[in-house]
């Protein structure tokens, strides 16, 4: 079976087993059965953080649950449920319709809410992490399913317990989130604390918030439906104070963010284009003209492709600045 409509760069990658499950039901027993069981696995959900560099001789396993629900929570929060399957903004507009803000800064971003967590999905001054209630996960080596509350899912810039070695077999199947009963704007990321304040709104509803994202991303980000791609496909790189330090002496417009602990994260961005990538293309892969974090399809692209042309804005840059980019994606 072609995987091409199963992953957002549109690579038209094979898979040997191609199986679609829409509950947790029919995914227990889908992996009841040894043969299956036995195959090399692929658990994709809306295939937007995924590279296929070639066919996949496995199992693919795609998570099609599907079913949302307000729960009671607690005094602070209120919490809601979806399953795997659902589609992640589809999801965040389902929230704001509801009437609970708390996830709009995360709107419009491609996949799964069952991907969320495995990639502790952020943008705009928000990661799942910072949302999150806890999440319920099939463990295949019992057949049986768990249960894990934030910390025991280990999250991390673009990192948790399912990209480890020890939490890798686990197939997420729900996930919960806790909403602020007293919800406030969060416009900590100073692009949309502009673009809002553009508009002449003094104190937006979640609703605005979220319209302002869209609009936002949609300024710079292409629409994988239009143009392949899998968002950014570089991690900001984490640097030390000293290292900024130093670079900062001979870039002295380097972008860079203090994190807490007194490191300091880069924009991957700022240093491809700066080395002049920006809309360029090597074979049918090339980088995205207004954002150079984003590596596109320009029609027909393989895995290789666009290893390759990763691969040479990694060298470049690491020439340059003496920092190596690390791939956001899963490479497959
Ligand atoms: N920049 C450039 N040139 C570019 C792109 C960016 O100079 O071509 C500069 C910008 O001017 C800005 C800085 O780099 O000063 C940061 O750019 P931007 O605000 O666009 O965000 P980003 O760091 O490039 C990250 C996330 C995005 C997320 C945005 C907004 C990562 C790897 N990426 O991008 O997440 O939407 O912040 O929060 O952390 C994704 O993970 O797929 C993704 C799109």
């Amino acid at each position: 079976i072609s995987l091409r409509p199963f992953n957002t760069f549109g690579i038209d990658a094979r898979a040997r087993h191609y199986v679609r499950v829409t509950s947790s039901e029919q995914l227990r027993l889908a992996l009841a059965d040894p043969a299956l069981a036995a195959l090399p696995r692929l658990v994709l959900g809306g295939g937007s953080n995924l590279l296929l560099t070639g066919d996949f001789d496995g199992l693919v396993l795609h998570i099609a649950s599907t079913g949302k629900e307000v729960l009671a929570g607690d005094t602070q929060h209120v919490h809601v449920r979806a399953a795997a399957g659902e589609n992640w903004h589809e999801f965040v507009q389902w929230t704001l319709a509801q009437g609970l803000g708390g996830l709009e800064n995360l709107a419009l971003i491609p996949g799964t809410v069952g991907a969320a967590p495995i990639q502790n999905i952020g943008a705009y001054g928000l990661e799942t992490q910072d949302v999150f209630h806890s999440l319920t996960a099939f463990d295949p080596a019992t057949g049986s399913e768990v249960t894990l509350d934030r910390a025991a899912c280990r999250f991390a810039y673009r990192d948790s317990l399912f990209k480890q070695e020890d939490g890798r077999h686990l197939i997420v199947t729900s996930v919960t989130f806790a909403l602020p009963r007293a919800w406030q704007p969060n416009l900590r990321y100073a692009e949309l604390a502009a673009a809002v304040a553009e508009q002449g709104i003094a104190a937006p509803t979640a609703r605005q918030v979220a319209d302002t994202v869209i609009a936002v991303r949609r300024r710079k980000l292409p629409d994988p439906r239009e143009i392949g791609n899998a968002g950014s496909f570089f991690k900001n790189p984490v640097v030390s104070a000293a290292q900024c330090a130093q670079l900062l002496e001979r870039w002295p417009a380097l972008v860079h963010h203090r994190q807490a602990d007194g490191s300091e994260k880069l924009a991957a961005g700022w240093l491809i284009d700066q080395c002049g990538w920006k809309g360029r293309s090597l074979g049918a892969a090339g980088v995205y003209e207004k954002q150079a974090l984003v590596l596109v399809n320009r029609g027909g692209a393989t895995g290789e492709d666009v290893q390759r042309l990763a691969r040479a804005i990694q060298d470049d840059v690491e020439a340059r600045y003496g920092v190596r980019l690390e791939p956001e994606p899963v490479f497959v």
